[in-house]
């Protein structure tokens, strides 16, 4: 496996069609390759990817604001899961919002997520809201809108 690095445009295509699997399953895709693409060459915003023999094995999306870091987008390869890729990937991403001053991550994931509500809770995220019908608001969607839980995360009460 190789080691955490940020991405390059090159990897956007494979980081838009893991969000569309893993993440948007169900839902209108709306991370595709070109707003990846925007992500990427954000000033703000890490794009944090993590390869195997060339493939994408996991990745995260966080957005660097004043006073929280968001936690945007997160994915680890169904091939790869319980092996602690998405911890190493979820400590890099934070040791960034650390050295830049951030106290607080937030995150929303499905409510029905259970796998990831349980990854956020061994990582140090709190349970803080509900959001109804938080996934599948945009225009012209007729499916089933998804509340969504809302995270977050102190840095400073964790350290390391
Ligand atoms: C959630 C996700 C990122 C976890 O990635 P991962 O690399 O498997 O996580 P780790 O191996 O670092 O797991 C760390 C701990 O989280 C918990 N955890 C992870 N996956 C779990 C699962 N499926 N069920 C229960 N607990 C889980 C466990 O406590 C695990 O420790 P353990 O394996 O020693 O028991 C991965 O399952 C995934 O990509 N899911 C699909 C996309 C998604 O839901 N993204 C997050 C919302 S945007």
């Amino acid at each position: 496996m190789n080691a955490i690095r940020l991405a390059t445009p090159a990897d956007a295509a494979d980081i838009a069609a893991m969000s569309r699997d893993e993440i948007e399953r169900g839902l209108p895709w709306s991370w595709t390759e070109h707003r990846v693409l925007g992500a990427i060459r954000h000033p703000d915003t890490n794009v944090a990817v993590i390869r195997d023999q060339g493939a994408l094995v996991g990745f995260g999306i966080m957005a660097y604001r004043q006073e929280a870091a968001h936690l945007l987008l997160f994915s680890v390869h169904p091939s790869h899961r319980r092996k602690g890729v998405g911890t190493g990937l979820l400590r890099w991403l934070e040791v960034v919002a650390v050295t830049a001053g951030i106290e607080r991550i937030v995150v929303e994931c499905r409510r029905d997520n259970a796998a990831a509500r349980n990854f956020y809770a061994e990582s140090g995220y709190h349970e803080m809201a509900i959001s109804k019908g938080y996934y599948g608001r945009s225009p012209g969607f007729t499916g089933h809108a998804e509340d969504a839980i809302r995270l977050e995360k102190w840095l400073h009460e964790s350290p390391g």
